[in-house]
């Protein structure tokens, strides 16, 4: 096998002014607004262009509480280190790291993942040089606290914008890649 060989990874997630992607309860209400409008913010694209889905616990779980599973039939890797209980067939529940787990991926066929989130498993991603593409919905709320879109780390990383659209809300889309792509 190819070593280098590995699947897109682009992390599309909606984030406030202030970059939380849920207030400190973990809540995205400040996005039922923009829902509503009823546009599609170039959902339908994006979701008809990648073949795999990657989160964390705590996105999961609160993805959980609010609805009924929703990601389709394509396959999802939820990171935890607890026994979670997968919600449909597709779910892979891991303990793996996340270069393992990218690995698997690239193994069972998948070319681009949509990275979900939350900020923990964020970081943990580009720890390991994981995502290659921040695809962002920009908010125009402020939220003054919550979850951020990364947790906090040591290491800088300098994006270039490959494309950006605004939306009649407010919300304007921004999608990044590294400067050495
Ligand atoms: N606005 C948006 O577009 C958007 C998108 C996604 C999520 N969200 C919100 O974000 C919130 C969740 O984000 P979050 O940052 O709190 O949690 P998260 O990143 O979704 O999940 C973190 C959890 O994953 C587990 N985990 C397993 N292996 C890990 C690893 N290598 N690195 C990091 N975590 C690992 C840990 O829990 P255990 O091992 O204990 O299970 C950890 O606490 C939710 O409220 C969700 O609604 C918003």
């Amino acid at each position: 096998m190819n070593e280098t060989a590995r699947p897109e990874i682009i992390y599309y997630a909606a984030v406030s002014l202030d970059g939380y992607i849920a207030d400190p309860g973990g809540g995205v209400e400040f996005l039922d607004r923009y829902m509503q409008l009823g546009e599609d913010y170039g959902f339908s694209n994006f979701e008809s262009s990648i073949n795999g889905i990657i989160m964390g616990s705590g996105t999961y779980e609160k993805s959980l509480e609010l609805a009924p599973w929703s990601g389709g039939d394509k396959p999802c890797w939820v990171f935890s280190l607890r026994n979670l209980k997968p919600a449909a067939p597709g779910v892979i529940i891991t303990s793996n790291t996340p270069e393992q787990v990218v690995d698997e991926m690239y193994e069972a066929g998948v070319r681009r993942a949509w990275f979900m989130g939350g900020g923990k498993l964020a970081s943990s991603f580009r720890r390991f040089d994981l995502l290659t593409e921040y695809n962002l919905a920009l908010v125009p709320e402020i939220l003054g606290e919550g979850i951020p879109l990364f947790e906090p780390s040591d290491t800088a990383e300098p994006l270039h914008l490959i494309d950006s659209k605004v939306h009649p809300s407010g919300l304007v889309q921004l999608r990044y890649r590294r400067r050495d792509d």
